[in-house]
C-alpha cells in the first residue's frame, strides 16, 4: 500500500496476476520514459506544458480567475460552455465536491453534445433567471459548444443589447488563434488563456477548469496546491514511491496479459464525472494505431446489479480499478425498528457509509476470486487537495502508460474521421 497525500494506491492484489518480479522488471523502462517527459522530450513533447503546471501557476494567474468567480456571485445561473477536454473536468471536480458553495450561483453545462431536449432544458432553466455565460473553445471552432453559445448569446443580447451581452460573457480560449478569440476581441468580452502547450483532456488545471470552479465557489488554490504535491511524490525515481508510476506499470503490464479492459469502480457517485473525465483521458490518450486498454466505468453497488454479472463470470479480460471513499456524509444511521419485519436491525446504528465500505471489500475480493485483477485507489474523504492529487496523479500516469505502449500520448488523430463525414453531410 503506497499513501500519497490522502491517495491510498493498492496494486498488491492485481500483482498476483503477473509473472513474478514483473512491475519491479519494468522499473527501468518506467524511469527510462519518465526521463524523457521531463526532458520534454518523446511524441507529443510539444504538449507537455500539463507536467509542471501546478507548481508554476502564478499568484496573479490565481488571483485574476478568482476575481472572475467573485465577480460571477451577481448571476442566478453560470452556464459553462464546452466538450470533451473543455468540459469534463470541470464538471468531474464540481461533482466530486458536491456542487457550487453556498451563495454561488447554479452551474449548468451546455455545448457537451448536439442533443436538443439538453439544450432545451438549459435554456428552460434560465428564463427569467440572470445568467452569465462562461464559453470554452481551445479551437473555436467545436461544432457543439459554438451552436450553443451562438443560441445563449443570442438570448443575452435580446436581454441587454450587445454590449451588456459581451459583459456577461468570459470566454476561455487560444491566446491568438481561432473563430472564439476574434468574437471575443471583437467584442470585448473578459477572456482566459488555454496554452499552447496543454492539450484539452490536461487541461482541466488551467483556466479551462479553474475560471468556473471558482465562479461556482470551490477552493481553487486547495486544488492547484494538491496537484502541485502530487507532481513533486510523482517525480522521485522509485517506481515502488511513486503512485502514477506504480499505477501505470501495474495497469501496463495486466493489459499485456491479455486483461485489455480497465474498468473504474466507485461506490461514491459524486466521482462518476471523474471516471468519465478519466476515460476520456485515458481513453484519447491510448486507445491508437490499434492499441491501448479500453477504460470503461462502472458506479456500484447501483451497478452490481447490472453490470456485476458480466464482471464477475464474463469474458475475462477485465481488470479492475476501484476509487472509493471512506467517509462522505457522517450521520446517516440505520435506525432500529422493533418490529424488523424487513430483518435489518443487524444493521441498526451502522453507517451508510460503514455499510457501504464493506460492500467494496466485499465486492472486491468476490471480483478477485472471480479473475479481476483488482487495484484500488482509497481517499478517506474528498477534498480540493485530494481531488487535485488524482487528477494530476492520473495525467502522469496516462502519460507514462502511452509512452510504455509506443503510441503519443498526446494527440487524438481519430476524433477526426467522424467529424469529416458529419460536416459532408451537413454540407459545410
Ligand atoms: O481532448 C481534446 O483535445 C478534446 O476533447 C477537446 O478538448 C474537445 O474536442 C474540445 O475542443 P475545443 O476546446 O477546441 O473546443
Amino acid at each position: 500500500m503506497l499513501e500519497t497525500q490522502g491517495i491510498r494506491l493498492d496494486v498488491s492484489a492485481a500483482e498476483e496476476f503477473l509473472p513474478a518480479g514483473a512491475i519491479d522488471a519494468l522499473s527501468d523502462k518506467v524511469a527510462a520514459v519518465a526521463t524523457e517527459l521531463a526532458a520534454g522530450d518523446g511524441p507529443g513533447a510539444e504538449f507537455l506544458g500539463w507536467l509542471n503546471l501546478p507548481g508554476n501557476i502564478c499568484e496573479a494567474e490565481l488571483a485574476a480567475m478568482q476575481a472572475s468567480g467573485d465577480r460571477a456571485r451577481d448571476a442566478e445561473v453560470y452556464v459553462v460552455v464546452g466538450i470533451g477536454g473543455s468540459y469534463l473536468g470541470t464538471r468531474a471536480v464540481l461533482e466530486s465536491l458536491g456542487g457550487p458553495a453556498a451563495g454561488h450561483p447554479e452551474i449548468l453545462f451546455a455545448g457537451t453534445g448536439l442533443c436538443s431536449a439538453t439544450l432545451d432544458r438549459v435554456l428552460n432553466r434560465i428564463e427569467g433567471r440572470d445568467f452569465r455565460v462562461c464559453v470554452i473553445s481551445k479551437s473555436g471552432t467545436t461544432l457543439e459548444p459554438a451552436v450553443a453559445f451562438r443560441l445563449l448569446r443570442a438570448e443575452l443580447e435580446k436581454r441587454h443589447g450587445s454590449q451588456g451581452a459581451a459583459e456577461h460573457i468570459t470566454a476561455v480560449t487560444d491566446k491568438s488563434r481561432g473563430a472564439l478569440r476574434q468574437l471575443a476581441d471583437r467584442q470585448g468580452y473578459e477572456t482566459f488563456v488555454i496554452p499552447d502547450d496543454v492539450g484539452g483532456r490536461f487541461s482541466v488545471l488551467t483556466p479551462v477548469g479553474l475560471v468556473p470552479l471558482a465562479a461556482a465557489g470551490l477552493d481553487i488554490r486547495a486544488l492547484v496546491g494538491g496537484a502541485a504535491a502530487m507532481a513533486e511524490a510523482c517525480a522521485g525515481p522509485d517506481l515502488r514511491r511513486n503512485p502514477a508510476h506504480l499505477y501505470a506499470a501495474t495497469r501496463h503490464l495486466l493489459y499485456e496479459q491479455g486483461f485489455t479492459t480497465e474498468v473504474m469502480s466507485t461506490f461514491h457517485a459524486d466521482l462518476q464525472l471523474i471516471q468519465e473525465w478519466w476515460k476520456q483521458l485515458f481513453g484519447e490518450s491510448e486507445g491508437k494505431g490499434g492499441q491501448g486498454i479500453f477504460p470503461a466505468s462502472t458506479v456500484f453497488t447501483t451497478d452490481l446489479h447490472s453490470l456485476g454479472q458480466y464482471i464477475q463470470d464474463g469474458r475475462r479480460v477485465l481488470q479492475e480499478t476501484f476509487l472509493c471513499v471512506r467517509h462522505a456524509v457522517d450521520g446517516i444511521v440505520v435506525p432500529r425498528d422493533e418490529a424488523d419485519l424487513d430483518g435489518l436491525n443487524y444493521l441498526s446504528g451502522r453507517t451508510l457509509d460503514e455499510i457501504n465500505w464493506k460492500a467494496y471489500e466485499g465486492t472486491r475480493q468476490a471480483h478477485l476470486d472471480g479473475g479481476v485483477p483488482c487495484l484500488s485507489l482509497e481517499v478517506g474523504r474528498l477534498t480540493p487537495a485530494v481531488i487535485g492529487g488524482l487528477l494530476y496523479m492520473f495525467e502522469k500516469a496516462v502519460a507514462v502508460s502511452g509512452r510504455l505502449l509506443g503510441v503519443n500520448p498526446f494527440d487524438q488523430p481519430g476524433v477526426e474521421t467522424y467529424k469529416k463525414e458529419m460536416f459532408r453531410r451537413l454540407g459545410k
